[in-house]
């Protein structure tokens, strides 16, 4: 069977961060003039009162701390409570292809490859800025890329599915270099009016790159030794922002226009097919859990994390057995496993085995399965 490596990674990190003190700061000011603006109808018991959001909520109930976005001040003026992104001219790269170009030019260096070389490109994510044409497109465009380009959703776990696909298509011999790349602007798909969400999410940006082992030029690749994906359909995240939003004008603007979700429902749901789908697919490659190094999670919530590396595992998973990266950023989509990857994989010796999980609407799940390999070229 032909073997595919990720002979490269990378990561676009936007240059604002906030902290979950700015956000509620912000959220709580808000709902002063929200609370004032409506006092006559909420003291006539017509209209609930808005409630006050905390920082420590927040940490306890998420371990985020904090956020990067690719713009701040709307977010944080409770008079706008959203990014201010101005759109720009169709002869100007739009701002994810920015971000995907960043990304890519990461991966192409770890890779030792050309933009030239690489003749499939996919750009995975939850959100796109328009239909058509294709984000990849634009990105292979400017990145000076071959072959052809698509995109794809499978919201949270748009970056696994991609790679299974490219994967798929590179033994193929379809292509034989492909690039992933997953922009995420989820600040822009953030109700920052909800109590419930508000805090949630951060921009981020990740790409990988695939090749087969024969043509790799990373000496120490991770060889991809399995990927299994799962979806179940389930309404408890869902976000009715689409084409046809203008066909109901009464509808256009409501909330649910933006990301909705039953957060706890998520937890108990999602947990479970999570493991074990792992924990499936480590018996059928013959892998004991004793032989993984490294867990590479969704980064949607810490306490999900912790439940889902102990399962796996067996035992209670150390910091540098299961990454944590959404203290920091959030959680950034389809991007979270793989930042998780791109920043804790080089200390990993050839022979380190890892699995890399994304889980989130749909539902869906995708697992790799991970093994670094010495490749001499
Ligand atoms: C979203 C999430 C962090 C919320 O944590 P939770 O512990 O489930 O919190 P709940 O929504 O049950 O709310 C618990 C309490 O905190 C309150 N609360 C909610 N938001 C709050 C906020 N911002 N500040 C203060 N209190 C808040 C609620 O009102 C509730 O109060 P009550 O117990 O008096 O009714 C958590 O459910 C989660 O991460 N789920 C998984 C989500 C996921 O993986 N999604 C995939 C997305 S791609």
């Amino acid at each position: 069977m032909t073997s595919i490596v990720i002979s490269g990674s990378g990561l676009y990190t936007p240059p604002f961060a906030v902290s979950n003190d700015e956000l509620v700061k912000a959220f709580n000011s808000w709902v002063d003039l929200y609370n004032d603006e409506n006092a006559s109808a909420i003291d006539a018991g017509q209209l609930p009162a808005r409630q006050y959001s905390s920082s420590e909520f927040i940490e306890k109930a998420s371990g985020i701390r904090s956020r990067y976005l690719v713009s701040r001040e709307g977010v944080l003026d409770p008079e706008i409570m959203q990014p201010l992104i101005p759109e720009r001219a169709d002869d100007k790269p739009s701002v994810m292809v920015e971000m995907a170009v960043a990304a890519a030019e990461q991966a192409l260096q770890e890779a030792g490859r050309e933009p030239g070389e690489i003749d499939l490109v996919i750009v995975a994510a939850s959100n796109m800025p328009r239909p058509y044409p294709a984000l990849s497109i634009e990105l292979q465009h400017y990145l000076g890329a071959r072959g052809a380009a698509f995109d794809m959703n499978v919201a949270c776990s748009s970056a696994t599915f991609a790679i299974k696909t490219a994967a798929d298509m590179l033994s193929a011999a379809t292509a034989r270099l492909a690039l992933v790349v997953n922009p995420e602007i989820c600040s822009g798909h953030l109700n920052f009016r909800d109590r419930d969400s508000h805090f949630i999410f951060g921009d981020a940006c990740t790409a990988v790159l695939l090749e087969r082992e024969e043509t790799c030029r990373n000496p120490q690749p991770w060889r991809l030794v399995d990927a299994r994906l799962q979806t179940q359909y389930s309404n408890n995240i869902r976000n009715n922002f689409g084409f046809l939003n203008r066909c109901s004008p009464d509808t256009r603007y409501s909330p649910d226009k933006l990301f909705v979700q039953q957060g706890r429902k998520v937890f108990k749901e999602v947990l479970p097919l999570v493991s074990e789908q792992i924990a499936e697919q480590l018996i059928a490659a013959g892998w004991d859990t004793e032989s993984l190094q490294r867990l590479w999670l969704h980064q949607a919530n810490l306490t999900m994390n912790q439940f889902i590396a102990r399962k796996v595992l067996g035992h209670e998973a150390r910091s540098e057995e299961a990454p944590i990266i959404l203290d920091r950023y959030a959680n950034t989509s389809s991007a979270g496993s793989i930042i998780a990857f791109h920043l804790h994989n080089q200390d990993l010796p050839v022979g380190s085995r890892g699995v890399l999980c994304s889980f989130g609407a749909g539902y869906s799940i995708g697992s790799l399965l991970l093994e670094r390999v010495e490749h001499l070229s």
